[in-house]
């Protein structure tokens, strides 16, 4: 005889197998407010195992670098002010586990609204870069020329950590960060991560008549896979990890009230000087 539902013995429910892992908000953050020097530690931890191979091929005065033990990784500086030019390095192919790019990434338009601007002329003499190309077409240049260099130098599953700033260029709004996405995609290279960094203090402008589009106030770390086959990223195990201090630094920490929160002079400098 078939038994009736009720009759039906209740086969007990596996117990669901409790996750590892712990529940924490100590994480990195995709957003912060502060300064490059601050920020960059962050991506480091999370995209670039300690003792790496890394080249900044735009080194500057190493602002990115000031809070990074310097035994962390086997650190290449190079820059176009020693005569190594980024779309040219003296590296064999394959070499890196990481290359660090951070260009001039403004275009001048004249007058004095971006007189204090890290501007890619500024750099380059009006395009003496041997960029046949002006304004933000030879900001995007630059970008795309670098990353196939970058593309040739890196190892799979190298890392390209990228900084730029979206402009608006000749009222036209360039979300710089898109265009380099989309176009090293083509590279090979897959987008794996994207950091906003969000100035302290209120930036302002020299002159002004019509406000047409927002103040740029933020700009990017973008991070970028050289992928080795079909291998997904997925993270770099705690030991091998740069140490940051995840507990005090908050993603929305207000600045500390100071008379820099008011715009100066110096405020319309870029975050990157
Ligand atoms: C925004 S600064 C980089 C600041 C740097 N990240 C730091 O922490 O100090 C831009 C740098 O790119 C360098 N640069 C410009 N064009 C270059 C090129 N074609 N190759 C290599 N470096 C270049 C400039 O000399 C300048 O030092």
């Amino acid at each position: 005889m078939t038994p009736l539902p009720n009759e039906i013995t209740k086969v007990p429910k596996p117990k669901r197998k409790k996750p590892a892992g712990n529940s924490t908000n100590e994480l990195v953050f995709s957003a912060y407010a502060g300064t490059n020097d601050v920020i960059f530690p962050y991506v480091l931890s999370l995209f670039v195992a300690k003792g790496s191979k890394v080249a900044d091929v735009t080194y500057g005065k190493g602002v990115f670098w000031r809070r990074v033990p310097t035994d962390a990784y086997q650190l290449k500086k190079s820059d176009l002010k020693d005569g190594i030019d980024c779309r040219q390095l003296p590296y064999v192919d394959a070499d890196l586990d990481c290359v660090v790019f951070d260009p001039p990434y403004m275009h001048t338009p004249g007058g004095t609204a971006h007189v204090n601007h890290q501007n890619f002329e500024r750099y380059y003499q009006n395009n003496a870069a041997g960029s046949e190309k002006k304004y933000h077409e030879a900001v995007l240049d630059l970008y795309f020329t670098a990353a196939k260099e970058a593309f040739r130098v890196l190892k799979e599953g190298g890392i390209y950590i990228v900084k730029c700033q979206d402009e608006v260029c000749a009222n036209r709004q360039r979300l710089t960060h898109v265009e380099i996405i989309n176009e090293l995609t083509v590279y090979g290279f897959v987008i794996e991560d994207l950091f906003v960094v969000v100035r302290n203090g209120k930036p302002g402008v020299s002159s002004i008549l019509t406000q047409g589009h927002a103040r740029k106030n933020h700009s990017y770390f973008l991070v970028f896979l050289k992928p080795k086959g079909k291998k997904r990223w997925t993270g770099i195990h705690l030991e091998k990890r740069l140490h940051v201090d995840l507990k005090t630094h908050s993603s929305t920490k207000r600045p500390k009230k100071s008379p820099s929160n008011n715009a100066t002079p110096l405020e319309l400098l870029p975050f990157h000087q």
